[in-house]
């Protein structure tokens, strides 16, 4: 490592975005990459960690296929909501706002303290568009601050619901669904084989940190809570067609590579998209 590179100082889930934020580098570097995140190859050039351990992994190409599918429904909601709220939890080290920023959108960059003190490094809050808070996604603070930002808002979970339990998915998802009626919640949803063989994970295997919450059937999730309703899903191997539309060919062929590397015994996880309460349940318009 050279003399500019620093050690950061993370819990064990918090250490799991230096996965990520690795598979977008590895991508920017390749010149037929996924995506390009010049920021992503510069933070990993100043961490003092151990990445290669990731190197010719396959589940980092696969970490950003579900990144350009939630970057995909972020812009299809400041399409129609161009000065909504996004609150990207769990957010790491993620660039999503570099890459989906309109101009206008009120963002909220959420995480644990070791992440946002890490975070904090690399990004600049840019008052009054975006700010970063430290909290875990269960604690009401962090939504006490969106909820005095303009609605609707969209909460962009990224691979973060696994590690936690399922009574506590269970009480976000109402929780966010009564307080932040007509909005969107985009998360990753782990198989419950994908959990039982956490451990023959490729990467997740090397992390100290655990999944925990499981489900087979997302729409089961519409149970939990009145008014939640799942609008959108799909696999790696059945992106939205219109993000798969903007591919390069060498783009498309990379994707469906990557995508037919999941594991048999992990099943396919989905990629959700929720809605909270519309208007037909008695949410207010948005503004
Ligand atoms: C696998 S990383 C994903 C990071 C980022 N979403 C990305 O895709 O690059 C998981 C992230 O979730 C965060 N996380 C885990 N549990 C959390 C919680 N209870 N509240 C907020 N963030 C949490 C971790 O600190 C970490 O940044």
């Amino acid at each position: 490592m050279g003399d500019t590179t620093f050690r950061p100082t993370l819990g064990a889930v918090e250490e799991t975005l230096l996965i990520t934020l690795y598979g977008r580098a590895v991508e920017t570097r390749d010149q037929n990459g996924l995506l390009d995140d010049p920021a992503a190859v510069a933070m990993v050039e100043a961490i003092d960690y151990d990445f290669a351990k990731f190197d010719g992994k396959p589940s980092l190409p696969r970490a950003c296929l579900r990144t350009l599918t939630f970057d995909h429904w972020v812009r299809a909601f400041l399409a129609e909501h161009p000065a909504g709220t996004v609150v990207e939890v769990g957010a790491g080290l993620n660039t999503r706002f570099e890459r989906v920023d309109n101009g206008r959108v009120r963002w909220i960059d959420l995480d644990l303290p070791g992440a946002i003190a890490l975070r904090r490094r690399f990004f600049r809050e840019d008052e009054p568009r975006r700010e970063m808070l430290a909290a875990s996604v269960l604690d009401t603070s962090w939504m006490d601050r969106a909820a005095g930002l303009p609605g609707p808002w969209f909460f962009s979970i990224e691979a973060v619901l696994p590690y936690l339990a399922e009574d506590r998915v269970r009480w976000l998802f109402a929780e966010l669904t009564r307080r932040f009626p007509g909005s969107r919640l985009a998360t990753d949803i782990a198989t419950t084989a994908m959990v039982a063989n956490q451990g023959k994970h490729d990467v997740v295997s090397m992390m100290a940190a655990r999944f925990d919450w499981a489900c087979d059937e997302p729409r089961d999730v519409e149970s939990w809570a009145p008014g939640v309703r799942l609008a959108e899903e799909c696999t790696l191997a059945t992106l939205p067609e219109e993000l798969v539309a903007g591919f390069s060919p060498a783009r498309r062929e990379r994707a469906r590579t990557a995508a037919e590397t999941v594991p048999e015994k992990f099943g396919s996880s989905r990629l959700s998209l929720f809605q909270l309460r519309g208007p037909e349940d008695g949410a207010a318009a948005p503004r």
